[in-house]
């Protein structure tokens, strides 16, 4: 395996209690590449089995069964993991901290120190724009600035990897383009972004490659050149093939 992501036949079932009954698969025998340098948008509907994926790739949740490979190692390997950056879905970070001190702590456990330390926190904080929520308690922020601390402690270890969940829920209009700006920078770098999102615009600006999902599966795997081509001789848009392909499960 040699591309930035590899899920070879990812399955994931969740077991509620005894019985068949209480058996949930949420992710099923997912075979996908996602090449290096490459934006790459993961789309489904609701529980479609996306995060379960992501938690999968970080290593905080265990397949049934099924690999996952980051950069050609296994995903669960210390070394491949400190070149990646991550976003949960719902960032929780401990409330008393301010952003600067949630950031510290963040880049701590990447070895970054002193003022190769405070470099990286002037440099996302610059990134993304962060300035009050630098110095008021995280608790006290709107989710919106949450995001944008989540979004800043992802890009700490300036990472070749960045696997990001919903990363712009919750963000406004400035926020969302500030985030556009930040992933198209990291692609001119090289950097490989994978990231689930809801909203088909940001996809559709963003994103290289697009992946859907749809009770587990896979139900498509198109470049973005292929949907705009698609389009432009009156095909379908991302809207409409994403109604045909996961409206009809639902
Ligand atoms: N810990 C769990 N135990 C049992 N079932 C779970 C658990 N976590 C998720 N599920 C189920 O697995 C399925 C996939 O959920 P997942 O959170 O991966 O979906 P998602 O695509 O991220 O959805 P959303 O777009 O709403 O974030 C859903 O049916 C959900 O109810
Ligand atoms: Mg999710």
């Amino acid at each position: 395996m040699n591309g930035a992501l590899e899920y070879r036949d990812l399955y994931k079932q969740y077991k509620s209690g005894m019985g068949a009954r209480n058996r949930l698969v949420a992710v099923d025998k997912l075979n996908l590449c996602v090449n290096q340098g490459e934006i790459f948008g993961f789309l489904g509907p609701n529980g479609a089995g996306k995060t379960t994926c992501i938690k999968i790739t970080m290593g905080f949740l265990k397949a049934t069964s099924g690999q996952v490979a980051i950069l050609g190692k296994s995903n669960t390997d210390w070394r491949v993991r400190e070149r990646v950056g991550f976003l949960p879905e719902n960032p929780n970070i401990y409330p008393y901290l301010n952003g600067r001190q949630a950031l510290a702590v963040f880049g701590r456990m990447f070895s970054l120190r002193g003022a190769e330390l405070k470099k990286r926190i002037e440099d996302v904080s610059e990134q993304l724009g962060l300035d009050r929520e630098l110095r008021t308690p995280l608790g006290k922020h709107s989710k919106g600035m949450l995001q944008r601390v989540g979004l800043a402690q992802a890009l700490i270890n300036d990472p070749d990897i960045l696997i990001l969940d919903e990363p712009m829920s919750g963000l406004d209009p400035i926020g969302r383009r500030m985030f556009r700006e930040v992933i198209l920078r990291l692609k001119q770098r090289g950097k490989t972004v994978f990231f689930s999102s809801h909203i088909l615009s940001d996809i559709e600006m963003l994103c290289d490659r697009v992946g859907m999902i749809s009770r587990g599966r896979l139900v498509l795997d198109m470049t973005m050149s292929e949907i705009l081509e698609q389009r432009a001789s009156g095909g379908r848009d991302l809207e409409q093939i994403f109604m045909e392909k996961v409206g009809a499960a639902q």
